[in-house]
C-alpha cells in the first residue's frame, strides 16, 4: 500500500554535502521525493517535535543539536515506505547499523546519526504536518 512518511536529514549530513547521497539512495530503492525543503528549526519546533523523548537524558543535547544548523525536511512516499526507510536508515546507533544503510556509511555518532525516519502511521501523521503542515 502506498505510504508517505517524513524524513529529515539532520545538520550533520548537510553540513559535509550529502544530501545529494542520501536521497540517490531513497530513489534507487522506489521512494518518491512528495515534498522537500531546507529548514533551520529553532529550539521551541525541536522541543515540540522531539516531545516523546522528553523524559530521556539526551533530551537537550538532542534538540540543541538538531537545531545547530540546517536541515533538509522530505516527504517521501512508496508502498512500504515507513518500514523501507527506516531499514535504509539503519540502526540508531551507527556501530550496530548493518553495511550499506545511510547510518553505516554516512554517520557520525547516535546524535549524529544523519537522518531521522518516523516510526509508525501515526507519527509519520503527524511529523509530516509539523514540517509542512500538510496531512
Ligand atoms: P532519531 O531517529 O532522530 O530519534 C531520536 C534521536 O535521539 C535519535 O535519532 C538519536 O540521534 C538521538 N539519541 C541520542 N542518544 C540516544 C540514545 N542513547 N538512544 C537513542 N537515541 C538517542
Amino acid at each position: 500500500m502506498s505510504e508517505k512518511t517524513l524524513s529529515l536529514i539532520k545538520p550533520d549530513a548537510v553540513e559535509r554535502n550529502l544530501i545529494g547521497k542520501i536521497i540517490q539512495i531513497f530513489e534507487d530503492n522506489g521512494l518518491v521525493v512528495e515534498e522537500m525543503k531546507k529548514v533551520h528549526i529553532d529550539l521551541e519546533f525541536a522541543k515540540n517535535f522531539y516531545s516523546t523523548h522528553s523524559k530521556k537524558p539526551f533530551y537537550n543535547d538532542l534538540c540543541n543539536y538538531i537545531c545547530s544548523g540546517p536541515l533538509v525536511a522530505l516527504v517521501l512516499r512508496g508502498d512500504n515506505a515507513i518500514q523501507i526507510n527506516r531499514d535504509l536508515m539503519g540502526s540508531t546507533n551507527p556501530k550496530e547499523a548493518k553495511s550499506g544503510t545511510i547510518r553505516n556509511l554516512y554517520a557520525l555518532s547516535i546524535d549524529k546519526n544523519s537522518v531521522h525516519g518516523s516510526d509508525s502511521h501515526q507519527n509519520a501523521q503527524i511529523e509530516i504536518d509539523l514540517f509542512f503542515n500538510i496531512k
